[in-house]
């Protein structure tokens, strides 16, 4: 999409001159440049918005701000896929700047209704005393990809009882009419989710607030989504402001879901069973979700947290989206899946197979850092922990192991490099259930530049998180401790390309 001199004029108004292309210049010099996830060409990358097939493609949205790290003005940047695996830019999607965005084009989400795209999403504002006025906006997508906002906001009160943290609205069909789920805060700063409805996208009433088994959860929910998977109802939310609890909610802020019956949408009566954590890592936040062509469900989240810093920051970039993920639910839990598209990015496969007894071995002829790496443990003995280790070198590795006594598995990252958000520990665990049956587990690993995603179990967990380490620590072994067990292992390096190398020259040069 071309820019109008305008809108570069309005990307840039904040820029000194060249402050832009020197920023890229600073990125160029980073060793963390991502080689197939989504990421920012400057600044600060966060939530992943307007997720939708449309015209035949997957559209995605995330939040950026371009001219630094920080959490500034934002946009939506837009980018483009067929098979969810290959990405082309499509520029600006959203610039703030009106009254009702004049400080921020916050998260939201897509609809197509009348063969175009429509974009629910938070206008952040600020008065001079610098208070949050969030109204919630649309905008238009065109089949030719021109996005046009509606004149005005859509909704622009705050319902009595809530505060001024009320915003990132998920739209969807509900028969005729349209419901929009809203994050929000109440006047007792405790977090909810609030229900809206039009027929039109343009009118919307609000309803009321979902009730939920969970009246003190955090103090603010953001990013909700609703969506229902094979007659069950699914509710994500992030809640902030909750305490550890063992392995669970040791990030700054989480991210998870309720599942129960489909949401009653003229009572908003919503029963679920337990919160459970979409993401057993260190970095994942704000997901969304949307149905593909064929009805999957899928979901991708925000390889990133608020309020932290990260060392990339460094080099003028933060953060990157995690892969799409297929959801499906098995045992009253979700189970998450690499996007099928992603097998297009293999390369040549290498493969591997031995029994370790009490000892490590280097998987010869495998090593990189960007690649997909899947294996599976089995005739384990219960007294013994298994795993694997990767990006490894003299001094530095990335641990995953499974101690099969007590089916934990844990994510270490204490040597993985340079460290991020070391306060909030270095290591994640898990126990997976129904353990006492298993006889072999599989493990799915997308390592890349500066990440890994790790799906257990054909997706039972995931675990999440970026990893700076050096360059060459390209090295991979599995490792057997106190027992011996068989290991399978199938590699393949994944190929630069996947995603947009080149800037957009209309917007930096
Ligand atoms: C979540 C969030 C949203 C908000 C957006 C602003 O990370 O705080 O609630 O809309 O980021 O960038």
């Amino acid at each position: 999409m071309k820019m109008t001199r305008e809108q570069k004029y309005r990307l840039l108004r904040q820029a000194e001159p060249g402050e832009l292309m020197h920023l890229a210049e600073k990125v160029d010099l980073c060793d963390w440049r991502q080689s197939y996830h989504i990421q920012p060409h400057t600044g600060l990358l966060n939530d992943p918005n307007g997720f939708a097939y449309f015209n035949g493609e997957y559209h995605l949205f995330y939040q950026w701000f371009p001219l630094g790290t920080d959490h500034g003005m934002k946009y939506w940047y837009h980018v483009v896929s067929s098979d969810l695996a290959h990405w082309k830019d499509a520029g600006i999607g959203l610039e703030p700047g009106d009254s009702y965005d004049s400080h921020g084009a916050y998260s939201g989400s897509a609809i197509v209704k009348d063969d175009r795209l429509h974009l629910m999403y938070t206008g952040n504002t600020r008065d001079s005393d610098w208070i949050r006025h969030p109204y919630q906006c649309l905008a238009i997508m065109d089949k030719d990809g021109t996005i046009t906002k509606h004149e005005q906001a859509v909704i622009t009160d705050i319902p009595a009882g809530y505060t001024d943290h009320f915003r990132d609205p998920k739209v969807w069909q509900d028969g005729d009419s349209y419901l929009s789920v809203i994050g929000a805060q109440r006047s007792d700063l405790t977090g909810a989710a609030v229900l809206y409805r039009s027929n039109d996208l343009i009118n919307w009433t609000f309803e009321g607030e979902l009730k939920t088994s969970l009246p003190s959860f955090g103090y603010m929910w953001e990013c909700p989504d609703y969506f229902e998977l094979d007659g069950t109802g699914v509710l994500l939310l992030c809640p902030q402001g909750l305490e550890p609890e063992g392995d669970r909610f040791r990030n700054i802020y989480q991210s998870g879901y309720l599942l129960g019956s489909p949401l009653n949408t003229a009572t908003r009566e919503f029963n679920h069973g337990e919160f459970i954590e979409l993401d057993r890592g260190f970095d994942f936040y704000a997901p969304q979700t949307t149905e593909g062509p064929d009805g999957t469900r899928l979901l991708v989240g925000w390889m990133g947290l608020p309020d932290l810093e990260y060392p990339t920051d460094d080099n003028g970039w933060a953060h990157c989206l995690t892969l799409p993920r297929e959801l499906s639910i098995r045992n009253g839990r979700l189970i998450q899946r690499p996007a099928a598209g992603l097998a297009g990015l293999r390369g040549e496969e290498r493969s591997f197979s031995t029994l370790l007894n009490d000892e490590t071995r280097r998987f010869e002829g495998a090593e990189g850092s960007s690649y997909e790496l899947s294996f599976t443990i089995e005739q384990f003995d219960s007294s013994g922990t298994f795993g694997i280790e990767f990006r490894t070198s003299e001094s530095e590795r990335t641990v995953l192991s499974y101690e099969a006594g007590s089916g934990t598995v844990t994510l270490d990252r204490s040597n993985s490099g340079a460290p991020a958000s070391p306060a909030y520990g270095t290591t994640r665990s898990c126990t997976l259930e129904n353990e006492t049956d298993r006889k072999s587990l599989e493990f799915r690993l997308f390592v890349d530049v500066s990440s890994v995603e790790i799906f257990v179990g054909d997706g039972e967990e995931v675990f999440t998180a970026r990893i700076f380490p050096d360059p060459s620590s390209t090295g991979i072994s599995f490792f057997a401790n106190g027992g011996s067990a068989a290991f399978e292992a199938s590699f393949w390096p994944y190929h630069k390309g996947a995603i947009p190398q080149e800037r957009p020259a209309d917007i930096y040069n």
